[in-house]
């Protein structure tokens, strides 16, 4: 495992279930940071995160599959100013199947998934749209960055792009080529589309037990 830590009081601690060099690459510029796995991380992807920022926060809970790959990357884009004060959870017994790539690049977001998650390849998560809109009369800011939010359960087809303020409620479904822009409510949905727009209401995809 890789790791390059160009700054002060950060922490980093993993654990593999099967140990390999090449597993993880984490590279930190920046102060106060803290990444913590607090289970055995399983399957054989690799875990990318780079941290351009101070005072962020990474938790991978137990259980986690990473079968082909997750970046996180905690850095601001172009000639932006430094991130500060975001955090990324993922919960207990998410499965990353494909790539998965988590981007925030602006101060004070956050992005959440929960306990058992299945995500297929091709996903994006992006808190902000890296670059800033403005009102032409007010000169205030029309596109502010926002956290993603996804509930427990909730399985993401291939190459869905979840951009700022996206939130999938629990026991959801997420259509592949989707692109969510905002806010579900219901649980146990399944949202399609660019923009996404729910197609189908009280579903579940796993197997009542
Ligand atoms: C979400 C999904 C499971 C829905 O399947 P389903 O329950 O059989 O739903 P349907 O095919 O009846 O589709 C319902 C409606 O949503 C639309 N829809 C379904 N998937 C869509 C998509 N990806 N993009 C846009 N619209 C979609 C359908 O056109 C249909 O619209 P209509 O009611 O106007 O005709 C399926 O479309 C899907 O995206 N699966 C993901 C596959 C994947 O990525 N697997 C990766 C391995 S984990």
């Amino acid at each position: 495992m890789a790791i390059i830590d160009n700054g002060n009081n950060n922490s980093v601690h993993f654990k593999f279930h099967e140990y390999k060099e090449t597993r993880a690459n984490i590279t930190i510029n920046g102060d106060n940071n803290k990444i913590d796995c607090l289970g055995q991380l399983y399957g054989n992807g690799k875990l990318n995160i780079t941290i351009t920022a101070s005072g962020c926060s990474i938790i991978l809970e137990s259980g986690i599959i990473i079968n082909r790959g997750l970046n996180i990357y905690i850095a601001p884009s172009g000639g932006g100013t430094p991130s500060k004060d975001c955090n990324v959870t993922i919960a207990k017994d998410v499965f990353f199947n494909g790539v998965s790539t988590l981007t925030l690049s602006e101060s004070n977001n956050r992005i959440d998934i929960g306990e058992g998650c299945l995500l297929a390849g091709g996903i994006t998560f992006s808190t902000s749209d890296s670059h800033p809109i403005y009102d032409l009369d007010s000169n205030l800011r029309v596109n502010p960055s926002a956290s993603i939010f996804i509930d427990a359960n909730v399985w993401i087809g291939s190459n869905v792009h979840f951009l700022k303020k996206a939130y999938i409620p629990s026991g959801s479904v997420v259509a592949a080529h989707s692109i969510v822009t905002r806010k579900f409510d219901t649980p146990n949905i399944a949202v399609a589309g660019n923009p996404a727009k729910v197609v189908k209401h009280n579903i579940r995809w796993q197997k009542k037990v």
